[in-house]
């Protein structure tokens, strides 16, 4: 199991000569500002959320690419923070990364073989049968098969599925409990994009490994995800079992990305959206709740006052509205 907790990323915004000399009084960007979630072993926790609300910095801090301003990341109860060097890289070896982008993300001048051999060498193997026995295993059970077909051919030559699929066998084939995937289908063809959640799927029931999957297309969330959380300008705003969020949205802006999503995704309860406005700047300081100048149904409480996430029958919800009535 994978948690963690309160963990926030604050970026610095260094603004002019001024700013450089005024040490302790930077504006911040909160990129994810203290939230918590667990998964289990053979579980899919999907984040959502609209562009800059701190999807992709969760992930990288997530598998290591980033440090946490506060907060902690545990994996079975042990704190990666905690952790002498050595044992935080085995740990490490443990969480791998799929990228949204299959293109920018692989070297174009190496091979199939170099690209998903590249984490086992790094490791230190160096048997080279243990190697090639690894990487056909690794490519078969992504579905690149057969995989001798692939072996020295360079990137270029494969579709955008087939990439995505070797950048998911280069991230499997370390044996990890964990994957963060940050948008892995959003370059991708819509004929292509549910065989590559399919197989995330697959993977998650054949390993028992744990996947946060994240995404800003609540339509494929149902298919491959058991919880989710809904993410708004650093905070989760609402989480809990998918068929739940999707059938009962409590907070007005998982109301707003529900009715947006197409009609014929099963189970989705699509409500009139309570919602105007854009994104607000995310470096500007915000009292109350961080969505009430975008939402219809605020109260005076939600000018001034944050609202913490609190359980509400199954899920978690941060609401004064629904804190306040016991449902909305
Ligand atoms: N290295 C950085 N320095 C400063 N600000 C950053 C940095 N990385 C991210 N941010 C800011 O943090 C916020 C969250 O960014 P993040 O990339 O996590 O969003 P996201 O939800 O993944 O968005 P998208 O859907 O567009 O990928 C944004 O306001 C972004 O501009
Ligand atoms: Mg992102």
């Amino acid at each position: 199991m994978i948690e963690a907790t309160n963990l926030v990323r604050h970026y610095p915004v260094v603004t002019g000569l001024r700013s450089l000399f005024s040490a302790g009084r930077h504006k911040v960007v909160r990129a994810v500002d203290d939230i918590s979630f667990q998964v289990d072993a053979g579980k899919v926790l999907g984040i959502v959320g609209e562009s800059g609300c701190g999807k992709s910095t969760t992930a990288k801090m997530l598998v290591g690419l980033e440090s946490p301003t506060a907060g902690s990341i545990s994996i079975d109860q042990d704190d990666l923070g905690e952790m002498r060097i050595r044992d935080r890289l085995a740990f490490h070896r443990q969480m791998q990364m799929v990228f949204q982008d299959p293109y920018g993300s692989i070297n174009p001048s190496h091979d199939v073989f170099q690209i998903v051999s590249r984490p086992l060498v790094y490791q230190g193997e160096k048997d080279d049968a243990k190697i090639r026995t690894a990487v056909l295993k690794a490519m078969e059970q992504v579905g690149l098969n057969p995989p001798e077909l692939y072996l020295n051919k360079h990137p270029h030559l494969l579709s955008g599925g087939q990439r995505q699929r070797l950048c998911i066998a280069r991230a499997i084939i370390l044996n990890p409990r964990f994957l963060v995937a940050d948008e892995p289908i959003s370059m991708l063809d819509v004929s292509i994009k549910w065989d590559i959640i399919r197989l995330l799927r697959q993977l998650v029931r054949e390993r028992n490994l744990s996947l946060v999957y994240i995404t800003h297309d609540l339509a494929t969330v149902p298919t491959i995800c058991d919880d989710v959380a809904i993410m708004y300008l650093g905070k989760i705003v609402e989480m809990g079992p998918v068929k739940k969020i999707l059938r009962e949205p409590r907070h007005p802006y998982t109301k707003a990305l529900i009715a947006s999503i197409p009609s014929h995704v099963p189970g989705a309860n699509r409500q009139a959206a309570d919602i105007k406005g854009v994104l607000p700047d995310a470096i500007k300081p915000q009292v109350g709740c961080l969505f009430h100048d975008r939402c219809k149904v605020a109260i005076d409480v939600c000018k001034t006052e944050s609202p913490a996430l609190v359980n509400v029958t199954g899920s978690q919800v941060a609401c004064h509205l629904v804190n306040s009535e016991g449902g909305n």
